[in-house]
């Protein structure tokens, strides 16, 4: 059974998303523990109802981006975890949090990579841009994490419609709907170890998902 830590800095509906297709039965795999860089993240709420190991990490007490990211990798490995989950996490992963867990982080983003996304794209600011920018088709996307930001293999996707009327507000209520569907599908095939990653000499990274 995979162990799977997630990261969250919010409200948490992902990593809910993730305990209740578990639940189903969805996912050979158990969340080991939850980690949040907020206190009051609601994400540690829903992992305590759970009985879920949750710990809240605090940047200023690490006192620097590295001492913070150390202290979340030793808490993950002290969980023995497989597989990291960011969902809806804000803070930078450093070289050595990539290093430890390579091709072993998965991270969900509220557009079509590579459109709106990369530093300053997080929550509502990547709907405002895709209506601002008016595109007619706009979704969810489920990529590895590697040391950029939001530029790691991608591994699934799905589109919604835009239509006339839709807000950044509207659009992002229909896309977080996607993300719901698309984060335990991602961790799903990763526990079933049908993520193959597809690394060729000077080409980007690619996934080839064995349904
Ligand atoms: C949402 O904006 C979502 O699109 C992004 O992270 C934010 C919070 O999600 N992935 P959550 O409810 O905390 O999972």
């Amino acid at each position: 059974m995979l162990k799977i830590g997630v990261l969250v800095s919010g409200s948490g509906t992902n990593l809910q998303s993730i305990i209740d297709s578990i639940k189903a039965g969805h996912i050979q795999g158990e969340i080991a523990i939850v980690i949040s860089d907020k206190k009051s993240a609601f994400g540690l709420q829903r992992a305590i109802s759970e009985n879920i190991p949750s710990v809240f990490i605090s940047k200023k007490q690490a006192g620097s981006i590295d001492n913070f990211n150390a202290e979340i990798i030793r808490a993950l490995k002290s969980y023995s975890v497989d597989l990291v989950v960011l969902a809806g996490y804000l803070s930078i992963l450093s070289k050595e949090f990539i290093q430890a867990y390579r091709n072993q982080i998965i991270n969900i983003h509220p557009s079509l990579i590579p459109s709106f996304c990369g530093n300053g794209y997080y929550g509502l600011k990547v709907h405002e841009a895709a209506i601002n920018h008016g595109v007619k088709v706009s979704g969810a996307t489920v990529h590895f994490v590697d040391e950029g930001t939001d530029t790691g293999a991608i591994i699934l996707q799905k589109t919604v419609e835009v239509l006339p009327l839709d807000s950044a507000e509207t659009l992002q209520q229909k896309v977080l709907k996607l993300e719901h569907q698309l984060l335990p599908l991602a961790v799903k095939l990763f526990c079933e170890k049908k993520l193959n990653i597809i690394e060729l000499e000077n080409k980007p990274t690619k996934v080839l998902v064995l349904k």
